[in-house]
């Protein structure tokens, strides 16, 4: 695969200052080498720099950082639509928000190529509120709602094709407030909550959801938030949630969506380098990509497992 990193030093979507510092915290881990390991080539395309913020408002008093969010969601869109024909763009984040503008892109580039698109969204969060319902603000809580093509989003320029609901799985979620609840129900968006993944276990709501993305030949976006993880494996976020997947599930989510070979876009977020302990978050993050990308993180002792 040629992997083409993107590197997206979003900070504006939330409050916790250090965001912008994930693509060098990513670039710092490893990421290209570990890539390049596998035997995948490798291309830095380097910080996208957005265009100077406008002077976009809302009806919000919540909302902040909404002319600079919006400047980020041109910007990414671009890039991943340019970015995609040519191979498989990895996004380090940066902040949530950027999915605003790189689920715009994927959503794009799969409608002009003619194929359905699906996202995974692996996150204790459901980020499913809109710019008029968000209580805390912050608009890295807001890209799902965004890429359904929910109303409420009006200074933001109109999502290019919405995604169905049955193309979108979210797995990991024990977060989800109020209003985000309420957008969801008449959607048919997969929730595998922290209750599914406790009574089903990783591997057959994952396999259910990859059958349908082959099924139909879409392509298939991954947007991996670290709070996804037990914040005991991974503490730089800001976002902390307990009861997060554990280092054994999330390298099987990763190892399941390799073996599918449908997975075409990438995003790494939510990465706060400043909370890290000794760099063990980014390091985890980019084993995490190695093991989607191909490698095996337990030896297995023969060949007969297939
Ligand atoms: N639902 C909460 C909010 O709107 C938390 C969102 C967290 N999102 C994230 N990308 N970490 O503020
Ligand atoms: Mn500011
Ligand atoms: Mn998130
Ligand atoms: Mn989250």
């Amino acid at each position: 695969t040629h992997c083409i990193l993107i590197g997206a030093p979003v900070d504006e979507g939330q409050r916790r200052p250090g965001c912008l510092m994930g693509p060098a915290a990513f670039r710092t881990a490893g990421l290209a080498a570990t890539l390049t390991r596998l035997g995948h080539t490798v291309e830095d395309r380097g910080d996208v720099v957005p265009a100077a913020p406008g002077g976009e408002t809302c009806a919000n008093p919540a909302v902040h950082h909404l002319p600079e969010v919006i400047a980020w969601t041109n910007a990414l869109r671009e890039a991943m639509a340019a970015a995609l024909p040519g191979g498989m763009p990895i996004v380090m984040g940066g902040d949530h928000s950027l999915a605003l503008g790189t689920v715009a892109g994927v959503a794009a580039h799969a409608a002009a190529a003619g194929r359905p698109q699906f996202v995974i969204w692996l996150d204790a969060h459901s980020d499913f509120h809109t710019v008029d319902s968000t209580t805390s603000g912050n608009l890295h809580g807001t890209p799902m709602a965004y890429a359904c093509g929910l109303p409420g989003f009006d200074p933001f320029p109109p999502f290019p094709a919405p995604i169905p609901g049955e193309n979108i799985c979210m797995f990991g979620i024990r977060s989800v407030d109020a209003a985000e609840h309420a957008a969801m129900q008449p959607t048919e968006i997969t929730v595998n909550d922290m209750r599914v993944l406790d009574e089903q276990g990783i591997v057959a709501p994952l396999r259910t959801f990859l059958d349908r993305v082959r099924a139909t030949g879409g392509l298939l976006h991954v947007s991996l938030d670290v709070d996804f993880l037990d914040p005991s494996i991974a503490p730089a976020v800001g976002t902390t949630v307990p009861g997060g997947t554990t280092f054994r599930e999330a390298h099987l989510v990763m190892e399941l969506l390799h073996e599918s070979g449908l997975v075409t876009s990438l995003d790494l977020v939510e990465l706060n380098p400043f909370l890290d302990e000794r760099g063990r978050t980014a390091r985890l993050m980019v084993d995490l990509v190695g093991s989607l990308m191909g490698r095996k993180v337990f030896d297995r002792p023969t060949r007969s497992y297939g």
